[in-house]
């Protein structure tokens, strides 16, 4: 059997959320998809992610969301966390805070081991990424049939080197974060289906989501500005992986655009 996973790269701004959960079931129907993981850190009308659209992306089709950099930016998702097993935060934050770095998700006989962290590059010193993903490979081991990781941040090369750091021991790794898709998309020499950026679940018309006039003007000026998401039409970008029940290992991955 194969066991269709759709990854879709960031969700930014309730256009994009909006459009996934009016035509996600639709999407999943057409392209014989299995389960959804989706980054949702960036859903909300004013960055971030919060409870009623990461509600509506679950109930609407998406099976797991990733987040990033941007989770805690609303203090409501702190418990919505801790309530919910669909939803992952970086597994590099300290201990201490809300939610986990992986879950463990049921779908058709299978479960769905779905891990994320934060790279360090350009972003927060949290933990080691490296690290972290080794001590939940650890934690989660024989109990899961599929493992995804979502490794959210900034450098490609530091995505780069942890796919080679895992090529074997993940079935899918996608990166996020830089709302651009790559076109880099591989089966690995040890088996694990890669590809550096997913892209953005977003108006392509705008800078990363953002309207046009508020970054050039940032960039210009160097003045604080207001960052507001674009109108403009939304385009979903993602990637598909086939995995194979018997041989037990992604076989096939394809660019997702929508
Ligand atoms: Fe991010």
């Amino acid at each position: 059997m194969i066991f269709r996973i759709l990854a879709l790269g960031d969700v930014a701004g309730p256009n994009a959320a909006a459009r996934i959960t009016r035509e996600l079931f639709d999407i999943r129907r057409r392209n014989e998809i299995d389960f959804v993981v989706c980054n949702g850190e960036n859903s909300a009308a004013t960055n971030g992610i919060d409870v009623k659209t990461a509600n509506e992306l679950i109930k609407y089709g998406v099976d797991c969301i990733t987040t990033g950099n941007h989770t805690f930016k609303r203090r409501e998702i702190r418990e919505y966390l801790d309530e919910t097993k669909n939803i992952v935060r970086p597994g590099n934050f300290p201990p201490e805070v809300a939610g986990m770095g992986y879950t463990i998700l049921p779908e058709k006989g299978l479960r769905v081991l779905v891990m994320n962290v934060l790279g360090l590059v350009y972003l927060e010193p949290l933990s080691c990424p490296f690290r972290t993903v080794d001590k939940m490979l650890k934690a989660a081991a024989g109990k899961y049939d599929i493992s995804i990781l979502d490794i959210h941040a900034e450098a490609t090369s530091e995505k780069i080197a942890m796919s080679h750091y895992f090529d074997g021991r993940i079935d899918i790794i996608f990166g996020t974060h830089t709302h651009v898709q790559t076109a880099d998309e591989r089966i690995m020499p040890n088996g694990t289906a890669y590809i550096t950026d997913l892209g953005m679940c977003g108006p392509d018309d705008s800078v990363l989501g953002i309207k046009k006039e508020n970054i050039i003007e940032k960039l210009m000026m160097h003045l604080p500005v207001k960052f507001d998401f674009s109108d403009n039409p939304v385009t979903l970008h993602g990637a598909v992986f086939d995995y194979d029940t018997e041989k037990k290992k992604v076989v096939k991955v394809e660019r997702f655009e929508n």
